[in-house]
């Protein structure tokens, strides 16, 4: 009780001191169970960047003798929630993120002060519903929000990871991809995925951002886009954001077969270059990454038609100076992921969201939000990654 009393939280001031210290703390915790490979974050010298380019945001610390011992992150924002099947809302949202705290601290409620905090500064602005992800298999982190918090586990998303290699792929001559406008993609994503579950409000914002590399959509060839909103028998589009341009990430640890493949495929890339194996990037520096999202679908062949795109952004990404892996991540149950490219080894499967109402009047949605069946597509906001 006497060492929780000395334990000040604040919020992140910004300055040289609480930057480094913020990163070096960072560079301490591993996040996720020990088996798998484990990615870090190298902020380089702005930690406060994953949430900077949300509309509304807060990073809170913890200092214990002039030493920060654990930091957290928060967003605000505006998104569509379903309560029942035909039933869709407006919500304000409160997502964490980033919740660390120092190994020979743990244990001590810290991160528990963390949360109350910072679920306080949600509710002072209006939050109806605080959310975060997690990996399944992180018994501290799911312990403390579903045990110690009552949040609801909500969704499995998952996240799919493939490395960019150096040969750039063929795409087939019966796909039309184009880049378009942001006007059009804002008015495409609105009267089609308005309704997906976690649509931001604010997707103009989104569009708008200087990360976003831009939307595209792809067709049969010989087909077209109307003016009047006419759309093609299937297409399928998304959006690309450079999150490597804030942040990189490093690996920190892999299992041995990671490595050897790592290696050898980088060997025979060097000595039989006409076989075209892809070659696999060193992880172990510090790299950048796209990432996709609002990747939608629709029609018959849109199947192919999403692997086109991503075999697209990746062809863009060869020519990117550091963006090795590319990233996105679906809902768990969405077919669509079928569609998409990923490496095993680095993607995760079954993200888990956790969700909490934070209004009395909302406790009643909540259970109903979590018990309804996730509905086909879920919209994973790139400026959460
Ligand atoms: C998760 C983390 C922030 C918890 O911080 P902490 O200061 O140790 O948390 P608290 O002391 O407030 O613990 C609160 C409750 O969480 C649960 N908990 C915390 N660590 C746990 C662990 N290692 N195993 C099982 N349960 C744990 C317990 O229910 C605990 O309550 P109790 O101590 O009364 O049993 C910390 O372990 C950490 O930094 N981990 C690495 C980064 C990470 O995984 N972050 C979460 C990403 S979402």
């Amino acid at each position: 009780m006497g060492f929780e009393m000395s334990v000040i939280i604040r919020s992140y001031d910004g300055g040289q001191s609480d930057r480094a210290q913020v990163e070096d703390l960072e560079r301490r915790c591993e996040v996720g169970p020990a088996e798998r490979v484990f990615l870090f974050t190298d902020t380089m010298g702005d930690p406060i960047c994953r949430i900077r380019n949300s509309p509304m945001y807060k990073m809170l610390v913890a200092e214990l003798d002039k030493e920060l011992v654990g930091v957290i992150q928060g967003s605000v924002k505006v998104v569509t929630v379903h309560r029942h099947d035909d039933h869709m809302d407006l919500a304000r949202v409160g997502y964490i993120l980033g919740l660390r705290v120092a190994p020979v601290h743990r244990r001590r409620g810290i991160g528990s002060s963390l949360v109350r905090r910072l679920e306080e500064w949600f509710i002072a602005n209006d939050v109806d519903y605080a959310y975060m992800a997690t990996e399944k298999g992180n018994e501290a982190s799911v312990k403390l929000f579903v045990n110690k918090f009552g949040y609801s586990k909500f969704r499995t998303p998952a996240i799919l990871v493939n490395p960019v290699h150096n040969h750039p792929f063929h795409i087939s001559s019966n796909v039309e991809i184009q880049k378009i406008k942001i006007e059009e993609a804002e008015s495409l994503y609105r009267k089609f995925m308005a309704a997906m579950e976690f649509f931001p409000h604010d997707i103009d914002n989104v569009l708008r951002n200087r990360l976003s590399l831009g939307t595209w959509v792809a067709y049969p060839r010989g087909e077209s886009f109307g003016s009047n909103g006419q759309v093609p028998s299937s297409w399928a589009m998304l959006s690309v954001w450079n999150s490597g341009e804030i942040f990189k990430l490093r690996l920190g640890k892999a299992p041995l077969s990671c490595l050897i493949y790592t290696k050898s495929s980088r060997l025979m890339d060097k000595f039989f270059p006409c076989l075209k194996l892809p070659f696999l990037p060193n992880f172990f520096h510090p790299f950048g990454f796209y990432f996709m999202y609002g990747v939608h679908r629709e029609g018959p062949m849109s199947g192919k038609l999403v692997r086109s795109l991503c075999q697209f952004v990746h062809n863009m990404a060869t020519k990117s100076k550091d963006c090795k892996v590319i990233v996105t991540e679906v809902a768990g149950d969405d077919t669509l992921r079928h569609h998409i490219p990923r490496w095993r080894l680095l993607s995760c499967l079954e993200d888990l969201w956790c969700m909490k109402a934070l209004k009395n009047e909302e406790r009643n949605t909540l259970h109903e939000l979590t018990k309804t069946p996730p509905t086909r597509a879920l919209f994973v906001d790139p400026r959460e990654v």
